[in-house]
């Protein structure tokens, strides 16, 4: 066996232990996560493959619906990320929409740099855009670490400010309390940094990102 066919197996082996250790403490356990979920959570986070929502904030199965792509990007123009935001609004009625970034993140220190990389050209834009936006106040900070280290914190909150500006998540506010949190993991401690950009009403935003959503 190739190392790297016994490195695939591994995982199958380690779902059969862990199903044998959720049944074991609990014998209905599947039967009842089968029925459905009631997360209060939507998650927005990186792809990169160390900060997992679940295992980070140490939330069960059946409590955070997640979304995860290349530094935690809104964009308004990705059907995946506008039915991910869509579904977990008006059908899954979250209460809390958390963007959580982190501290040394691949897409944006690429999105700082100047190298031609392909088609991820088109989606580290956004981050550029972050960028271009706070130009000033990113050129003048005294090296690349900080620099890197605030554009992770504002491209944060602009992905906050981006689902603001959603119809979906405006209507909703039509009818009910849905906050919007910014967040950034911390590797180097594990521990997560609360931004506080808490948004929940369209008074936070330009009028010119308020729609007309009254009923
Ligand atoms: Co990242």
């Amino acid at each position: 066996m190739s190392v790297s066919s016994e490195i695939y197996q591994k995982m199958l082996a380690q779902n059969e232990q862990w199903v044998a250790a959720r049944t074991g403490q609990d014998a209905k356990y599947f039967a009842r996560l089968s029925k459905g979920q009631s997360p209060q959570f939507l998650w927005i986070g990186c792809a990169d493959s160390r900060v997992g929502a679940e295992e980070i904030t140490q939330a069960q199965p059946g409590e955070i619906f997640v979304h995860r792509n290349i530094a935690n990007l809104v964009v308004h123009t990705d059907l995946n990320v506008m039915s991910v935001v869509q579904y977990a609004v008006e059908v899954l009625h979250v209460q809390h929409i958390i963007v959580c970034g982190h501290y040394g993140c691949g897409g944006v220190l690429a999105a700082m740099q100047q190298d031609d990389l392909g088609l991820v050209n088109k989606w580290l834009r956004n981050i550029k855009e972050v960028y271009l936006k706070h130009a000033e106040l990113l050129d003048n900070l005294p090296d690349e670490q900080e620099r890197a280290d605030r554009l992770v914190e504002l491209n944060v909150i602009e992905q906050v400010y981006n689902l603001a500006e959603t119809s979906i998540v405006q209507r909703a506010w039509q009818r009910r309390e849905v906050n919007i949190h910014g967040w950034v993991f911390d590797m180097r401690t594990g521990r997560i940094k609360d931004l506080n950009v808490l948004v929940n009403d369209p008074e936070s935003l330009h009028p010119v990102f308020r729609f007309k959503t009254g009923e």
